[in-house]
Parts: structure tokens; C-alpha cells; sequence
């Protein structure tokens, strides 16, 4: 078996002639900056995502950094965040010249802990940014309010959650309350088309914030051949300073207004994003085929945690993620039977050397705690169902 964390080989031979068309169309058009690809990929996504607003970049951590320029926010604010996540998300809060504040994570969801982030709120705070950690979604209706509340941006990183949607919990159906992850039930409680998206008060993460920011990073649930990035928003005035800070600060050539970057995403990368926009609905059912598959068996093993989900939300599972005992002996078993795993992320931003100034260890205890228990298994629409097998008996095997 060649088991990989993510296949992007089995991906490609499936979408290899459109995919092939789509670069060579780029190539003999030779429009590689701007131009009808990264204009009608714009469009598609925020079609797609449901927001008003999509303006590429080159990388998501671009898209951070624009978006926290774009809102004004740098010197002597205060963002609260996640510690418990990718570096660019406190790095880019840094870099602007504000103070990332950290707020421990939830025990289930793995993310920012909304009760606890009205005690980290200071006249200095401008934002909260969440981050749809592993493909699941924020408490949303939880931090908009309290941003609402407080006159609070929020910025929504869904690098890892292209697809992954939310519902506010007024609206969830009753009938569906207290299920577990279990493939059959999972699935039939999370498809849900545009039409029902509308319906039913079901909506994408990037359409709940001020502003979101996405990864094309090739991994990612919607990844491209290289880099990419896209901010979204609802707000035109928001979207026109995007816009302008991503192009050297500039709305008229040779004219720059204010403090800019160059930052774009290049037209053979949003050609191709074009392609796999089409299979993304597909593909994110298939990774939560893949966690149902993987949950049926392994959340009946002693001690090992697998991912929870709520009923108002939809995980796109970028990454399926245990908690387990002897988590680094469990790495080493599975790595002399050739199954891959990866820990994400076996240091929290605040022990960081570079951001040890912005809280003190032992200040953040379930981030702490979780950072020692945590590895994702590989999660991929291409897994096959014969390797998800292979892949849980060696994990019963370990614990047996
Ligand atoms: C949560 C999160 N934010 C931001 C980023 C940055 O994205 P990029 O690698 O495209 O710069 C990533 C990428 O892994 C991420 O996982």
C-alpha cells in the first residue's frame, strides 16, 4: 500500500486532460498576470463562498496581511486569536505591528473558546480572527455577537475550510440534535445544496466575518499547483481597499494612495482553480465519507478521542485529527507500517520563540495539553476504503 497524506497524483489522473486544457489555454493566451481567469475565478468563488466580494492574492498570508491593513488595524491594537494554530495567523497580526492576544481553545472543536474571549477584551482590542481549525468551523454565532457587542472586526481564517458551512442555532432542526460522527448519519444531516443553503439559514465560513481569508496552498481542500490566496468580504468599501493594498496601494497607475504590497494570484493557478472549484463539493464529501469511515472504528478504542461535530455545522475535515495517549510511540508504530501522520501543531504559537512575548506558558493549559495529544491521520478524497482498513486495525493493534 502507498498510503500519502494528501494525493494530489490520484487527483491530478483524474482531472488531468481539463486541467492540462486550462494551463495550455493560459500559455497561448499569454495572460499570465490578471486578466479572464482570475476575473471569472473571483467571481466563481464568491458565488460559491456566497459573499459579495472576492479579491485573489498570492497566498493566504497575504490575505491576512491585506486584510488586517485593510481594516486599519497595526500599532498599539489588539487582535484576539488562536494559539492553536498555523503560524501565519499570529505572524501576520505581528508583522502589521498589533499584539496578538491568545484565548485558550474549546475541548471539542479545537478552536478559539468563545466564552472565554469577553475576559481578554481591552479598549485596544480592534478584531477577533478566528480560524476554522482542520476544516471545522468557529463558534460563529457566538463571536459575531460578541464582536457586534464590542465594535470588534472579525476576520475569519478558512484556510483550511473551504467549503465548511455553519448554522445559526436558533434555526437547527431539533430532530438532528446530540448525534455523534458516524458516516451514515453524519452525511445525511451535512448535504446540503445551495438552494437548501439559502433555505435553511446554512451558510459557507468566509461569509460570517468582516472579512476572510483563504489558502490555495496545494494541500488545501481547494488547493492550486503553486500559491494562491483570495480575500472575501460583504463590505465594497472594505473590498476597494483590498484591492488597492494588494496592488502597491494603488487605484490609478502610478499613483499610490497608501501602503501597499504586491501580492496577486497568477493567471495559471486561477485557471486551474477554475477546474477544481467544480469537484469541491464532491471532494469535501468524500473527506467526510473518510472521517465517518474512520470514526465508525476508532472511537470504540479506550482512551483515543476522535473529532466531535455539531449539528450546526459542517466540518470539511482538511484534516482528521486524534486525541490519544502515547501519541509519539503511536506515530512510531505507524510510521514502520508505512502509514504517514503528521502533528498539527506540536508547539502553540505562545511557546514560539518568536511570540514567547505574548503569553506565559502554562497560561493557556488545553492548548498546551492538546499540543502533546493531537495527530491527523492522512485525509485525502482519493483514500481509498481498503486503506482507511489498513489504517484503523493498525491503530486497534497499537492500543490492543
Ligand atoms: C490556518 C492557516 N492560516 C494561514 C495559512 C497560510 O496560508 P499560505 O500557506 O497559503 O500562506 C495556512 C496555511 O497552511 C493555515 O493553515
Amino acid at each position: 500500500m502507498n498510503i500519502q497524506m494528501v494525493d494530489l497524483k490520484r487527483q491530478y489522473a483524474k482531472i488531468k486532460s481539463e486541467v492540462d486544457e486550462a494551463i495550455a489555454d493560459v500559455i497561448s493566451s499569454t495572460q499570465f498576470i490578471g486578466g479572464k481567469h482570475v476575473g471569472e475565478f473571483e467571481c466563481e468563488c464568491a458565488g460559491y463562498l456566497g459573499v459579495k466580494y472576492a479579491a485573489s492574492c498570492a497566498n493566504g498570508t497575504d490575505a491576512l496581511q491585506i486584510a488586517l491593513m485593510a481594516l486599519g488595524i497595526g500599532k498599539d491594537d489588539e487582535v484576539i486569536t488562536t494559539p492553536f494554530t498555523f503560524v501565519a495567523t499570529t505572524e501576520m497580526i505581528a508583522l502589521v505591528g498589533a499584539k496578538p492576544v491568545y484565548v485558550d481553545i474549546d475541548e471539542k472543536s479545537f478552536n478559539i473558546d468563545a466564552k472565554k474571549i469577553r475576559e481578554k477584551i481591552t479598549p485596544r482590542t480592534k478584531a477577533i480572527l478566528p480560524v476554522h481549525l482542520y476544516g471545522n468551523p468557529a463558534a460563529m454565532d457566538e463571536i459575531c455577537s460578541i464582536a457586534k457587542e464590542h465594535k470588534l472586526f472579525v476576520i475569519e481564517d478558512s484556510a483550511q475550510a473551504f467549503g465548511a458551512e455553519y448554522l445559526s442555532r436558533e434555526i437547527i432542526p431539533k430532530k438532528n440534535e446530540g448525534k455523534i460522527l458516524d458516516k451514515d448519519n453524519y452525511q445525511s444531516n451535512n448535504e446540503h445544496t445551495q438552494k437548501d443553503i439559502s433555505r435553511d439559514g446554512w451558510k459557507k465560513v468566509c461569509s460570517f466575518g468582516d472579512v476572510a481569508c483563504i489558502s490555495f496552498f496545494p494541500s488545501k481542500n481547494l488547493g492550486c499547483y503553486g500559491d494562491g490566496g483570495m480575500i472575501t468580504t460583504n463590505d465594497q468599501s472594505i473590498f476597494n481597499k483590498v484591492k488597492m493594498i494588494a496592488n502597491h496601494g494603488s487605484k490609478e497607475r502610478y499613483i499610490h494612495e497608501t501602503l501597499g504590497v504586491n501580492s496577486r494570484l497568477d493567471a495559471l493557478q486561477a485557471a486551474i482553480l477554475r477546474v477544481k472549484l467544480k469537484y469541491i463539493d464532491e471532494w469535501n464529501k468524500s473527506r467526510i465519507d473518510n472521517a465517518g469511515l474512520y470514526t465508525k472504528v476508532l472511537k470504540n478504542i479506550p482512551g483515543v478521542i476522535t473529532p466531535s461535530f455539531e449539528d450546526y455545522s459542517k466540518h470539511v475535515f482538511h484534516q482528521y485529527t486524534l486525541r490519544v495517549p502515547k501519541r509519539d510511540e503511536l506515530q512510531n508504530f505507524l510510521k514502520e507500517k508505512n502509514i504517514p501522520s503528521m502533528i498539527y501543531y506540536p508547539i502553540p504559537l505562545h511557546k514560539q520563540p518568536a511570540f514567547r512575548g505574548f503569553a506565559g506558558e502554562g497560561t493557556l493549559p488545553i492548548t498546551e495539553k492538546f499540543s502533546k495529544e493531537v495527530i491527523s491521520l492522512p485525509m485525502h478524497p482519493e483514500l481509498l476504503d481498503d486503506e482507511i482498513e489498513y489504517i484503523t486495525n493498525s491503530i486497534k493493534e497499537f492500543y490492543s
